[in-house]
């Protein structure tokens, strides 16, 4: 069965993964490909649920919401209709804003990392990525960001310098105990929009050529 390829964008609120997806999704669209651009949290009951223990307003412990990611990223996965399998099966590139690296790096910090690795890396309705296109930033440059015209009711729990610092070396802790494992490639993300997607762009050719989907 012919399959698409899965590619992943993580890095820290602020860095500009929404503006820089999208204009991946453009480019590869001008080359006839079909994109399909999704994001975790998701909109499933599961995601809504996650963005109010995101917003403080649902209450939970480290443990319990990284098991809440892991449950809202196997629907991202396995949903028959809208999910990634489903559009990959179909030949579709798609591109996720977050996958379980975030999972690693805000979760894994409060938990236990190789609890988080453990239980996403057994579980059998999860697609490994092609390619992970990690922007990088500094954390005050990103909180610069993330606070510009937003009412502070809006911040969400990790979006604070020391927090974003934190979660900043977990990623990098991460992609080096997965760096045989996954195609990761960094991309520095302080530049203009024009720099930073010129920086993508030359990255994906890095996907290998007819690699299959596996499970874990
Ligand atoms: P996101 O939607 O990317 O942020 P924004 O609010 O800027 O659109 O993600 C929401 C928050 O969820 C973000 O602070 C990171 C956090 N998150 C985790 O803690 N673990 C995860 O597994 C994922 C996917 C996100």
């Amino acid at each position: 069965m012919k399959t698409g390829k899965l590619i992943v964008f993580e890095g820290l609120d602020g860095t500009g993964k929404t503006t820089q997806i999208r204009r991946l999704a453009q480019s590869l669209e001008a080359q006839g490909e079909t994109v399909f651009v999704t994001a975790e949290p998701t909109d499933f009951p599961s995601g809504k649920l996650i963005r109010r223990v995101l917003s403080g307003e649902v209450p939970s412990s480290p443990w319990s919401t990284a098991a809440l990611f892991l449950a809202d990223r196997i629907r991202h996965c396995a949903d028959p209709e809208n999910g990634i399998a489903a559009h990959l099966a179909k030949g579709e590139t798609v591109i996720t804003d977050r996958y379980y690296f975030s999972t690693f790096a805000y979760q894994g910090h409060e938990t236990d990392l190789d609890w988080t690795m453990r239980m996403h890396y057994d579980c059998p309705e999860l697609i490994r990525p092609d390619l992970v296109l990690f922007l990088t930033m500094p954390p005050e440059k990103c909180m610069e960001r993330i606070t510009a015209g937003r009412p502070a009711e809006a911040i969400e729990i990790y979006e604070n310098t020391e927090a974003l610092a934190k979660i900043s070396r977990q990623f990098d802790r991460v992609f080096e105990r997965l760096k045989d494992r996954e195609n990761v490639v960094y991309i520095d993300a302080d530049g203009t929009v024009e720099e930073v997607a010129e920086r993508v762009r030359a990255a994906l050719p890095i996907i290998p050529k007819g690699k299959r989907h596996e499970s874990h």
